[in-house]
């Protein structure tokens, strides 16, 4: 068996064994789990233009959506991303995602992934959201590289990144294949300690 001379960042199994917190945001919206209950705003999220193709979503159905919030769940559990949703505090629906995709514990790093829908936007939530996913996932999980990559003509996200303070590092061309062609994508980053 090859093992590596590095331990892991964050030991496998730890994610698996927290809960899911509850998140304040300053302007008093919340971010906490998704609930089957959220299913008709992942199906506006997906009919949504601007999310439909930035995000790439696609969801046809109340039930498919459903099926989707259960797998965040179980997505969790395996360690494989961290998922929340935007909502009042008071118990109303859901209108935003904010969470990590792709984590890799050992390596210590996640990207970022998010959207608002339209009545929700300009009003810095999702600044405020990406800070504070950012302070859970250096303080309370233990990542150590965090990768907020975006198309270049998203003008607003490249804001979001810039104000959360997500360093741009670089270009990568051709990236993402959106339905209209293929984009280049800003690659920003946070490293624990920058901030
Ligand atoms: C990107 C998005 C999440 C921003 O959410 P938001 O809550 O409106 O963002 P904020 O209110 O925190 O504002 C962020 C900044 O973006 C700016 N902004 C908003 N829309 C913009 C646009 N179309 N072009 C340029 N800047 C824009 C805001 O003015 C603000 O900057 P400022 O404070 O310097 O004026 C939201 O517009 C969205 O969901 N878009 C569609 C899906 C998407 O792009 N997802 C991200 C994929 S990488």
């Amino acid at each position: 068996m090859i093992t590596s001379p590095v331990p892991p960042v964050v030991p496998a199994g730890h994610m698996a064994t927290m809960d899911q917190p509850v998140l304040a945001l300053p302007s008093g919206l919340e971010l906490r789990p998704w609930r089957v209950e959220d299913a008709d705003a992942l199906v506006a999220a997906a009919q949504e233009p601007a999310i439909r193709q930035w995000n790439r979503l696609v969801v046809t159905s109340r039930e498919e959506a459903r099926k989707r919030i259960e797998r965040m769940r179980e997505r969790w559990e395996n360690e494989q991303s961290a998922t929340w949703a935007v909502a009042p505090p008071d118990g109303g629906q859901a209108v935003g995602l904010i969470g990590w995709g792709d984590i890799d514990l050992s390596g210590g790093s996640a990207e970022i992934m998010y959207w608002i829908l339209p009545a929700g936007r300009g009003r810095g939530a999702m600044v405020e959201a990406t800070k504070r996913v950012g302070q859970w996932a250096f303080d309370d999980l233990g990542l150590h590289r965090l990768r907020l990559c975006h198309a270049v003509a998203n003008s607003a996200s490249c804001r979001v990144a810039a104000k959360a303070g997500y360093s741009l590092e670089g270009t990568m061309r051709s990236a993402l294949l959106h339905e209209d062609g293929w984009h280049d994508e800003h690659l920003h980053a946070l490293v624990h300690g920058d901030i």
